[in-house]
């Protein structure tokens, strides 16, 4: 049997990395980054779009951290705001972040001084004239984020470009108000965005060749790797994502508690537990538009609300006290907590579920399998280009061990084989959410692997 192939019939050894495999994890991670700037059908030889302006509307996290980012690249910023507090607590989050910069010796007080005097507020959208490019990045709302793009189409400069930095609405419907679909382009950063390395670059269906080729370049000058996704609920990233959040909660419900959980995806090599990560961004992210999708959705397949239930108790996480964990004042260590084990055990039990002792290594095949899953689905239907641009989002945006090399290149190095057979006792178990991606059973038919896809692509 090829090295390359592991044996279906031995179990992985999640835990132990040799040196040989990090070495290999490196090498992928750089071979990842260059390809990502490849895109078959926009020749690196397109003409780029000037980008001498930009205009950032919402001065929230996001919009500040964005203002900041081009900031360091030398680029004029435009932040726009709706509201006068709005705008003042932006303007006032970017100096203190580059004041701090400059206490701890990261930057100097001159550099501040330059980047400072490049972002400008402004609370009137007739600002955005004399941009290149406008960075849209109000509430995550649909009606909103339209709202925003019919009064950009009417004030932009004509070639302008257009970008959105929703999480995960699909850009075809904030595009469609527009009379210039072909400007419109999704551009994801992550928080914070002048920290964090990844940007999805989100390609509408009339997105401009030259529209994508100019983010994909700004991205690059901004020291951050750019990934292409096509349109799908969360992009690549968040998509994945979606499933491992999903599992890490269905198995506190059949039996796991959030510390085991916890304990074993930081054993893998993540940083902290998917649950501390909760506490930390804070449980109520989210909870109205889930609590609003609760009427609607699909009835066929089973749903997890535990994290809405502790928001209505006030766990909120670490900023109230308590959430999956318990915190004492003035410090983030999570501690058991006695209470919420036994809220969880009754849940299980009102669920009708008979709670079972997980391993931690079924723990991490349902947290990571879940991913490897949907990301070949991404692949199947081109919403992602290549199993590379997967790990390479995980690796910079989403905190995956870097030894582990990424999800996709993890389950070549399991062997497809074997992530198959776990994901169909899953779905004969759990049902609906495990359906095999077809284009995993192909692979596994066909005896092949994930960077297989990746040499036809090339
Ligand atoms: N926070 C994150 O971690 C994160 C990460 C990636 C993407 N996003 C996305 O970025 C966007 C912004 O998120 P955020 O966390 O920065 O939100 P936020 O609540 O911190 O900021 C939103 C800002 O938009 C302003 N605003 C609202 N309506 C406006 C209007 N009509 N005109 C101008 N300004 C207006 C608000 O005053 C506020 O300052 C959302 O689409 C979100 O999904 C957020």
């Amino acid at each position: 049997m090829n090295a390359f192939y592991a044996d279906p019939m031995a179990s992985f050894d999640f835990f132990t990395v040799s040196d040989d495999e990090r070495q290999r994890a490196a090498a992928h991670a750089r071979f990842a980054a260059q390809q990502a700037a490849r895109i078959p059908d926009i020749p690196a030889s397109t003409p780029l779009r000037p980008v001498g302006q930009v205009a950032v509307i919402g001065a929230g996290t996001m919009g500040g951290g964005i203002a900041m980012a081009l900031a360091q690249i030398g680029i004029p910023v435009t932040l726009i705001d709706a509201s006068e507090e709005g705008l003042a607590r932006g303007l006032s989050r970017v100096r203190d972040n580059y004041a701090g910069s400059v206490s701890r010796g990261k930057l100097t007080q001159a550099d501040m001084d330059q980047r400072l005097a490049l972002i400008t507020g402004s609370l009137r959208m007739q600002d955005v004239a004399g941009a290149d490019l406008v960075i849209e990045a109000v509430f995550e709302d649909m009606g909103l984020k339209q709202d925003i793009f019919r009064q950009l189409d009417a004030l932009a400069r004509p070639g302008a470009i257009l970008a959105t930095n929703t999480s995960g609405l699909d850009v075809d419907e904030i595009a469609a108000v527009t009379q210039r679909p072909q400007d419109v382009v999704g551009a994801h950063f992550f928080s914070p965005a002048h920290v964090m390395k990844l940007l999805e670059v989100v390609r509408a269906a009339q997105t401009a060749p030259d529209v994508i080729a100019t983010l994909m370049d700004l991205g690059r000058r901004m020291g951050k790797i750019a990934v292409l996704a096509r349109i799908y609920p969360g992009f690549i990233g968040n998509a994945l994502f979606r499933n491992y959040t999903r599992e890490a909660h269905f198995l506190v419900e059949d039996g796991a508690l959030p510390h085991e959980v916890d304990a074993a995806l930081k054993k893998f090599g993540y940083a902290m537990g998917i649950f501390a990560v909760h506490d930390m961004a804070g449980n109520d992210v989210g909870y109205q538009t889930r609590k609003a999708q609760m009427a609607t959705r699909p009835t066929d397949r089973r749903w997890n609300d535990l994290i809405l239930k502790l928001c209505d108790q006030g766990r909120l996480g670490q900023k109230s006290g308590k959430g999956w964990y318990r915190y004492e004042k003035g410090d983030r260590t999570p501690h058991r907590d006695s209470e919420l084990e036994t809220f969880i055990v009754e849940e299980s039990a009102r669920m009708g579920i008979t709670r079972q002792p997980m391993d931690e290594v079924e723990i991490l095949k349902r947290c990571l399998y879940g991913m490897v899953n949907e990301g070949a689905r991404l692949l199947e239907q081109g919403i992602a280009q290549r199993p590379s641009d997967i790990d390479i989002t995980y690796l910079t945006g989403y905190g995956f061990p870097a030894h582990q090399g990424g999800p996709m290149a993890l389950a070549d190095r399991i062997g497809l084989e074997a992530v198959l057979a776990d994901i169909r006792r899953l779905h004969a178990r759990y049902g609906y959410w495990w359906q095999p991606a077809p284009l995993l059973e192909r692979l596994v038919r066909e005896g092949r692997r994930f960077a297989d896809l990746q040499a036809d692509a090339a």
